[in-house]
């Protein structure tokens, strides 16, 4: 069980309806779950008034929403233009029709059925093979203690690795080299995050793109458009992961680069969030045990599990505190609000999920038993986003349908942690990083007993 009461939930205080201004590109560097970034610690905070002119912030959960609904009007695609040589032909670069058609296409890798699905068996085989070893430490009557954060790491990592279709990411090395480059690569597919002088960063992401070609994607892209020439078994036996669908897509309609690039897209989408997010659930979940001893038993139940998870989501944002659109348009939102066409918008999910208007008084507070009831809006909130860029992943991260054994990445972890009965460890061995990193742990003790 999770007994031990840590909370660093960031209070922000909650600015309903209000726009501030931010910078144009924003403080941040790094690589965030939606592609987007970390924020440098040194910089200046978002919420503190003081990161400079530019952005319009907005903060309610009804803006948020409709802007996110709008895309006619506020676009994602429109505002990569410092990253435009990287995101180009991306799912995060185009709208419209091309973008539905690509969102298509796309939706295979993120089926239930898919070994990194929700069914699938391949999160509970990586945990198993980590687990292992500490487990057999812990045997001799030890108490290990070991850092989730790397831990899920080597475990989201390698879904994602799967997901994609990066063959050899079979070690934690590995998984290291691949992300030595990604690092770089996710700072030049974001520049528009960031006050780092972009001809470096664009030079240091054209330079990692070419390890990343040559040490993963050309011998994994080789040996897919092999077995699909020589179709019969070898073709059959290839898994549905992103590079298989791209090469097989009906219209035949992408070369090689156009694969890379949505490989790219994909992998910085989809590690840096699930991690910090199962950080969030346990520490979440261990202090409202802690508070609340007589729902212990609910730790069985594996829709629980789920409220745990969409409540986490709701409270903590782990990427960049904002998702960023740009104004086509000179609009007038339903509250009154006239936006100019041109400007840019800084939509802030953290404090539109904590709207006391939407989710009432105790919107800042953790509780999985919450029932939400304000008209459209998901227990999650505008976690994984809305409008037609929402969240790709959301059916494996969240599987929100309740037909067990299905269960979505960050469930199934937390399932697989209690059921190794892995509690939270001392928490000066915690550390956060900075708040405009968006709310994430770098470092969480936990530990395993024998
Ligand atoms: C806790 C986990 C996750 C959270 C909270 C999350 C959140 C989000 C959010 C808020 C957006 C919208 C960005 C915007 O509108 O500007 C987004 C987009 C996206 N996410 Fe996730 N995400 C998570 C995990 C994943 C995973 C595992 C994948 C892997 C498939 C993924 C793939 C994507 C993609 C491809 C997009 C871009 C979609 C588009 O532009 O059409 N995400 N995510």
């Amino acid at each position: 069980m999770l007994l031990y009461k840590c909370r660093w939930s960031i209070r922000i205080r909650q600015r309903s309806g209000r726009i501030r201004a931010t910078a144009r590109r924003s403080t941040v560097s790094g690589t965030n779950g939606e592609g987007l970034s970390h924020a440098a610690a040194a910089s200046g905070c978002p919420y503190d008034g003081s990161a400079g002119a530019g952005n319009l912030e907005i903060t309610s959960y009804r803006e948020v929403e409709e802007i996110l609904a709008r895309p006619q009007q506020f676009s994602l695609a429109d505002t990569k233009g410092d990253s435009e040589e990287f995101a180009r032909g991306t799912v995060v670069g185009l709208e419209g029709g091309d973008h539905r058609q690509r969102r298509r296409l796309l939706a295979k890798i993120v089926d239930i059925s898919q070994p990194w699905g929700p069914r699938g068996s391949l999160l509970t085989e990586l945990f198993e093979g980590l687990i292992a070893p500490l487990r057999e430490r812990a045997a001799g009557g030890e108490t290990v203690h070991f850092d989730l954060i790397p831990f899920a790491r080597q475990v989201y990592g390698r879904m994602a690795a799967a997901l994609i279709g990066i063959d050899g990411v079979d070690s934690a090395e590995r998984l290291e080299r691949l992300e030595s480059f990604m690092t770089p690569i996710i700072g030049g597919l974001t520049a528009e995050f960031t006050l780092r002088d972009l001809a470096a960063i664009t030079r240091e992401s054209r330079a990692a793109r070419q390890g990343l070609k040559a040490e993963f994607f050309d011998a994994s892209l080789s040996r897919r458009a092999a077995a699909i020439k020589q179709g019969g078994e070898d073709a059959e036996r290839l898994p549905g992961d992103l590079i298989t669908q791209l090469l097989s897509s009906p219209d035949g309609g992408f070369d090689e680069d156009a694969i890379f690039r949505e490989c790219v897209v994909l992998f910085a989408a989809s590690v840096n969030n699930p991690v910090s997010q199962i950080a969030n659930c346990v520490n979440e979940l261990s202090g409202w045990l802690a508070v609340n001893p007589s729902e212990a038993h609910r730790l069985d139940d594996d829709a629980f599990l789920n409220d745990v998870v969409r409540e986490t989501l709701r409270l903590h944002r782990t990427g960049n505190p904002y998702l960023l659109r740009a104004v086509l348009e000179d609009v007038e939102l339903s509250t009154g609000r006239h936006l100019k066409a041109g400007e840019r918008v800084a939509l802030h999910v953290g404090p539109a999920n904590r709207d006391p208007e939407i989710f009432g008084e105790t919107a800042s507070q953790f509780d999985p038993l919450r029932a939400v009831s304000a008209p459209r809006v998901k227990p999650f909130g505008l976690a994984f986003g809305g409008g037609p860029h929402a969240c790709l992943g959301r059916p494996l991260v969240y599987w929100e349908r309740g037909d067990p054994p299905a269960l979505g990445y960050l469930a199934r972890l937390l399932k697989c942690l209690l059921t190794e009965r892995v509690a939270v460890g001392d928490p000066a061995r915690h550390s956060k990083q900075s708040q405009h990193a968006g709310d994430r742990f770098s470092a969480f003790d936990v530990t395993i007993a024998g």
